[in-house]
């Protein structure tokens, strides 16, 4: 049976997708057999951002019990697996959000990593996120606003005996406008799982379709969720870098 790792943020449009997309990316590099599933209903974001907008099993199939688990499985040219949501509203009206449970339980029995891509906020969406997570990932920008969102987050999370691994502070510039990451270690008294700073290089790569650690793996932010993944993963961070890792894909 597989583990699930729900990644989620409270706050909207802190870089949820990118470091799921990323974690995904950096697991299937490193031959864990893992899975992305967009449980963002309303606004997903996981296959318009890896270049499949439209395919035609998705999730929501699944969840209005007309298609099973493994038919909603796609890779990316990368290799790696998501299983992503419709964009059409349409879809978004048959889709039964109480049978996403079942078809979870039934991926992992197929996968030994489920990623869960979260929606922002704290509803139903997102709390589905949680209820259906084994680990939960916080994401948060260092700023007050995000922070203390995230915060909410943990406290439901542990509320529902999740186990909360840690916090990915992304999208990091540090000027004198962020918080100090000890103050936000203090605040939200977790582990910080990796730092990412701000980087272009993820913009570029959402443009081209593909997860940055593909894209330029020697950029910082390709680095950072390499460090992150290997955290996440229970493996020695340098060591998974390093060897397995980016001296690969470098390659590639
Ligand atoms: N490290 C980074 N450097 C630069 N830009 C980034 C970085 N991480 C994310 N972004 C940008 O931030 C935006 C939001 O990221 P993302 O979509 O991952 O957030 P999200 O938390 O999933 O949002 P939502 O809550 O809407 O689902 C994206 O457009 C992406 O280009
Ligand atoms: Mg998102």
């Amino acid at each position: 049976m597989g583990r699930v790792i729900s990644i989620i943020s409270g706050k909207g449009g802190v870089g949820k997708t990118v470091s799921a997309i990323n974690i995904a990316a950096c697991f299937n590099r490193a031959k864990k057999n893992a899975v992305l599933v967009d449980c963002n209903f309303t606004t997903p974001n996981v296959a318009l951002s890896l270049g499949s907008p439209i395919v035609p099993v998705t999730l929501n199939h699944v969840l209005a019990g007309k298609k099973k688990i493994y038919e909603a499985v796609y890779k990316h040219y990368s290799g790696t697996k998501i299983v992503p949501s419709s964009l059409s509203l349409k879809a978004l009206k048959n889709t039964n959000l109480e049978n996403l449970p079942r078809a979870i339980r039934d991926l992992k029995k197929l996968s030994d990593i489920v990623i869960i891509d979260s929606a922002a906020g704290l509803g139903r969406e997102a709390m589905l996120s949680l209820e259906n997570a084994d680990d939960v990932v916080i994401v948060t920008n260092a700023e007050m606003p995000a922070v203390t969102d995230a915060l909410k987050t943990i406290k439901l999370a542990e509320q529902m005996n999740k186990n909360v691994l840690g916090v990915i502070v992304t999208r990091v510039r540090n000027d004198n406008k962020e918080l100090k990451m000890e103050n936000i270690v203090n605040l939200l008294e977790k582990p910080i799982l990796g730092i990412v700073p701000e980087d272009d290089h993820v913009r570029e790569s959402i443009m081209v379709r593909d997860a940055v650690v593909h894209t330029k793996p020697r950029s910082k932010a390709a680095q950072s969720y390499g460090r992150i993944a290997a955290k996440i993963a229970g493996e020695d961070a340098e060591d998974f870098v390093s060897k397995n890792f980016f001296s690969r894909l470098f390659r590639r």
